[in-house]
């Protein structure tokens, strides 16, 4: 404005001297052609005046326009800014931010910046990043609660850079949202947890009364069981003469149920004890664990041709007295499902499988249809029948119970006729 009043005195002021110039420049002896000629003169420098003065009003009404522009943009941008004196005064203030706040725009302006901050404890975070953005120069961010006129506060993102003149530019974002959906979060976690937690316990309670219950029926059947087996050979002693072919037979089968039950309770007390007991940990090496029941597998059955093959110096960390169980039973299977086949070999070694250390036992006997593969584990599971190949179905439920407690997991991969590896691993 200033700009342009001293534009037009200036504008006058030259005007009146070229005037009297003019005035000066006619004389007596001025000629009417000389006369003519300066008026023309004038009058074209008017003109040009006249269009010189349009083109500045049109430049200002630009200026204005886009002034207004810059002021809606800053004014109705979706982040509240403020600008703030080296006293930590606010000196302008976005309609955005006066809306965050509460408050109209001039009750703001002049102060103090203390007005938003709801405590001490706030202002001292806040002077601490702004001495740092004014000392590195760098713009600093972080999230604070920051305190409507109202006295309600909300949470928000700060912004602070370096402006002109010692001043700082502030940049607010409110994000009570973002921190409403992140407690919401956080509650429900835990939450989980916690019934997670409970969950946990109920089951573990549920587990051992399960446990005991199966432990005490197993051990109170055994001395029922006991009795009927030993009647049912003393009758077949004592009274043997007095009994026909077929009544001695099913005395024989009594005798064979009784005691095909007697080897179930034991398996389901092994289970038991397996699952109660305490791990006791040390290195174990598994190598020498394995040719000891090599050896006492061949000293079982001589005459059969089984090449063992087992990799030296494999140790691991766990219970040995667990782990021995583990290897008895898997090598005991291998043996087993191997002795349809005239020679066989198995295998005992290490590998890596998804980057994990994982042990494995190999055969190329009588095998099984992978499919099956997860069924093997369950209690009391076979894939072959009782003639094929005898036994309960209870070793490998105690093998996977064993790897779990320490930490492991096993599994099987197999192919009928074409043997079957078990894999275990130790440790998470
Ligand atoms: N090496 C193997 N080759 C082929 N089949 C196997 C092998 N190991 C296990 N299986 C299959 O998995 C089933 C379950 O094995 P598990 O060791 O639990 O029981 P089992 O050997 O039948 O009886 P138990 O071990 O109680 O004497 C077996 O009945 C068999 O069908
Ligand atoms: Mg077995």
């Amino acid at each position: 404005m200033t700009m342009t009043t001293a534009h037009t005195q200036d504008l006058r002021l030259r005007a009146e001297a070229l005037f009297t110039a003019s005035e000066n420049l006619i004389t007596e002896s001025t000629s009417p052609e000389e006369i003519t000629q300066l008026f023309h003169e004038l009058k074209v420098h008017q003109i040009e005046l006249q269009m010189q003065n349009e083109e500045l009003r049109r430049a200002q009404a630009d200026l204005h326009y886009s002034q207004a522009r810059y002021f809606d943009l800053y004014d109705l941008a979706p982040v509240g800014y403020m600008t703030l004196s080296d006293k930590k005064l606010i000196q302008e203030v976005n309609l955005t931010a006066a809306t965050m706040f509460g408050i109209v725009r001039s009750a703001l302006v002049k102060e103090g910046i203390s007005r938003i901050l709801p405590n001490d404890n706030h202002q001292l975070i806040f002077y601490k990043h702004l001495k740092q953005c004014v000392e590195s120069s760098a713009v600093q961010e972080w999230e604070m609660r920051l305190l409507r006129a109202d006295g309600e506060q909300f949470w928000a993102h700060l912004q602070v850079a370096p402006g002109q003149n010692e001043e700082c530019w502030l940049v607010i974002n409110d994000i009570t949202d973002r921190k409403n959906a992140e407690e919401k979060i956080n509650q429900l976690h835990l939450e989980m947890e916690q019934r997670v937690t409970e969950r946990t316990a109920q089951l573990k309670v549920a587990y051992q009364e399960m446990e005991s219950f199966a432990y005490s029926v197993s051990h109170d059947l055994r001395a029922p069981l006991r009795s009927i087996d030993g009647f049912s050979l003393a009758l077949l002693e004592d009274y043997g003469d007095k009994l026909d072919d077929g009544g001695k037979d099913y005395l024989r089968r009594v005798r064979c149920a009784t005691q095909k039950m007697a080897q179930l309770i034991d398996d389901i007390l092994k289970l038991s004890r397996i699952t109660r007991c305490e791990l006791t940990l040390e290195t174990v090496n598994l190598t020498k664990i394995a040719e000891i029941i090599a050896d006492e597998l061949h000293s079982t059955e001589p005459e059969r041709k089984v090449e063992f093959v087992i990799k030296k110096g494999l140790k691991v960390n766990g219970d040995s007295r667990l782990l021995k169980v583990v290897l008895d039973n898997l090598l005991g299977n291998a043996w087993k499902y191997t002795s349809s086949h005239a020679k066989s070999r198995i295998e005992f070694g290490r590998s890596k499988v998804d980057g994990k250390t994982a042990y494995f036992i190999r055969d190329d006997g009588a095998g099984f249809d992978t499919k099956y593969a997860d069924k093997l584990f369950a209690t009391f599971q076979r894939l072959h029948t009782e003639q094929e190949f005898p036994g309960t179905g209870i070793g490998l439920s105690l093998v996977q119970h064993i790897i779990h407690r320490h930490g492991g997991t096993v599994w099987a991969e197999g192919a009928v006729e074409q043997g079957a590896t078990l894999w275990f691993t130790v440790g998470g």
